[in-house]
């Protein structure tokens, strides 16, 4: 790290919360009227994955369901590695979660209630999901959750929003005595100085890492940010090798992979070949509802056969009423591409989508470092296991956060850090007067995941990706500590550590399980069910 000596600001608050979705909000209003609260979002608040979920939120509130059948197909898509206390945790919670958002005023969708009359909310089907259980807005259920949680947020007078603020790095209470975590340091992208935020609770809510992928349905910021802080502060971080791939995203160049809900095929989509053969039954009995592992790699498959760049979603045989009625944003963003969903199948191809694992946490959030807490997809908490269940994640983004402020109310006011806390320096290094080599890196990393990392990995290609990322990370390493930092270099860098335990674990894992696939091992191994890959950093970080 560059070393410290003199920062613009310096903010303190009870809590700092890294990361404005759905996990990050949601534990703002829960502290809001007991702790002042600084909510970071690394540009504008509401840009997030949240923002852009389509499908729905999973949770057992129809009556025909059970929490055990919820608790069964999370294990099931889990293949053998979910950890059973999170999941029933999980499941048990999901209800309060979605009587908490409806208090809040998310307009999700309702259907009239033909058995008790009055209204009741739809519930959508996807995929690995043995019963419709999820409540959804429209298709654009993200949207509508972010926008009411900002609004909420923007009206507390105790939650501070921070728009454009990157956090660099954790801070940790010097040596000697216990390390405990005391805030971060924090690029104002606008201003362009580094700040000091110290709090008593540091939260991660930043998200996910799939822009270490070429090809990714989610938002530019999803960098692994967090995952890397907390790797260098020496906070384990486990099952980085479980990186979903969505199998439906429009392929047409200028979508960035814009994704296809899964609730399409919820809705009686089928997928099929330029030749109009539908597929996937030959590959599974659930055909186009199986866990989206099976469906990605089976998609993967077929175009590799036959040397195609994408095959087809079909809902056409529905009629045009229902396709706008349910899926109105995905018509109108196709109609803009110039693909009418209500006549003809839509290109898809699979990218990059969910990282199932993260920063390991207990059921209250805590991580191994004192202080310090991660929420949401940042986090590994056990509930996903191989493969994460559709619409299982924005509920756990909403029980953990929930679980994260009951502790932080609970936990012994830890008093407040009194000592002096270093600002950042920048007197031994000067401006980049090369960012093409920031450029360069970023692609480099992104094109040899996706090559070499992706959807099917084999040992030789594991092999020659930890060769790259080992040199490249000496590189953005050297570059880091002899130029100012900027916002894509601080990426850059996180990309490169996320690849390299995604890569590492990848390696580590000598069987194919769940989004796991490796062709020299192509079977599970029973000895390593329950056995997560949890990698330590060395303790010199
Ligand atoms: P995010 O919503 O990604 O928010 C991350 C926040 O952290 C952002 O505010 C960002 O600015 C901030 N941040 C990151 N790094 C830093 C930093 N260094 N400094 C400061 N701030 C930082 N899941 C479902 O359950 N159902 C769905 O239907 C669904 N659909 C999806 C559709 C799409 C297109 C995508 C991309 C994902 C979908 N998912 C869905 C997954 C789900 O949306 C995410 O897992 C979930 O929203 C993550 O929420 P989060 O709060 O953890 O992080
Ligand atoms: C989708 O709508 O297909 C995304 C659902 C999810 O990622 O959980």
């Amino acid at each position: 790290m560059n070393l410290p000596q003199q920062s613009q600001l310096e903010f303190s608050h009870d809590v700092l919360i890294i990361g404005s979705g759905a996990a990050g909000l949601t534990l703002a209003l829960h502290l809001a009227k007991t702790h002042t609260v600084a909510v970071l979002s690394k540009v504008e608040i509401t840009e997030s994955s949240t923002f852009y979920a389509q499908g729905g939120i999973s949770a057992v509130v129809a009556d025909d369901d059970t929490i055990e059948s919820h608790i069964a197909d999370t294990l099931d898509a889990g293949a053998g590695l979910c950890d059973p206390e999170a999941v029933e945790f999980t499941v048990k919670h999901g209800k309060q979660a979605i009587d908490w958002l409806l208090e809040l005023g998310v307009p999700f969708t309702r259907h009239p209630d033909s058995e008790k009359g009055g209204e009741a909310l739809h519930l959508t089907r996807e995929g690995g999901h043995s019963h419709r259980r999820v409540v959804h807005a429209d298709d654009a259920t993200g949207q509508a959750i972010e926008t009411t949680l900002v609004a909420q947020a923007r009206r507390h007078e105790n939650i501070e929003l921070f728009e454009h603020h990157l956090a660099i790095d954790l801070i940790k209470s010097p040596d000697p005595g216990p390390r405990r975590c005391i805030g971060a340091y924090v690029l104002d992208r606008n201003a362009g100085h580094i700040d000091v935020f110290r709090a008593s609770h540091v939260v991660l809510a930043s998200g996910g890492s799939s822009k270490v992928y070429l090809y990714t349905s989610n938002p530019d910021g999803s960098t692994g940010d967090g995952i890397a802080m907390a790797w260098r502060a020496g906070c384990r971080v486990a099952n980085m090798e479980f990186i979903q791939f969505h199998p439906t995203c429009l392929y047409h160049p200028k979508a960035k992979s814009f994704l296809i809900s899964e609730a399409v095929r919820g809705e009686g989509g089928v997928l099929k070949l330029p030749n109009g053969e539908r597929f996937m039954p030959r590959f599974d009995a659930r055909a186009e509802l199986a866990p989206r592992d099976i469906v990605a790699r089976a998609i993967d498959h077929e175009m590799k056969r036959l040397g195609v760049d994408h095959v087809y979603l079909d809902i056409s045989h529905q009629s045009s009423e229902f396709i706008i009625q349910h899926f109105p944003t995905i018509y109108a963003r196709c109609l803009q591409y110039g693909f009418d969903m209500t006549r003809e199948p839509l290109p898809v191809v699979p990218a990059a989508h969910y990282t199932c694992g993260g920063v390991m946490t207990d059921l209250y959030a805590r991580t191994d470092l004192k202080g310090l807490y991660a929420i949401g997809e940042v986090s590994y908490t056990g509930l996903h296991g191989a493969n994460r269940m559709a619409s299982n994640s924005l509920l756990e983004c909403l029980v953990f956060a929930r679980a994260a402020a009951e502790q932080i109310k609970t936990s012994n006011a830890e008093s407040p850090w009194q000592g002096t806390i270093p600002a950042w320096d920048e007197s031994m290094v000067t401006d980049s007067d090369e960012h093409v080599v920031v450029t360069h890196n970023w692609d480099e990393i992104r094109r040899f995941m996706w090559d070499y990392v992706g959807i099917v990995r084999t040992t030789k290609r594991l092999e020659r990706a930890k060769h790259r990322i080992d040199l490249l990370h000496r590189e953005i390493f050297e570059y880091y500590s002899n130029f100012k930092v900027t916002a894509d270099l601080i990426e850059l860098r996180n990309l490169a550590q996320v690849a390299e335990l995604i890569i590492s674990a990848a390696m580590s894992r000598k069987e194919s399980r769940g989004l796991h696939f490796i062709r020299d091992f192509p079977n599970p191994d029973p000895t390593l069910d329950h056995k997560p890959t949890i990698m330590t950093p060395e303790r010199s970080h």
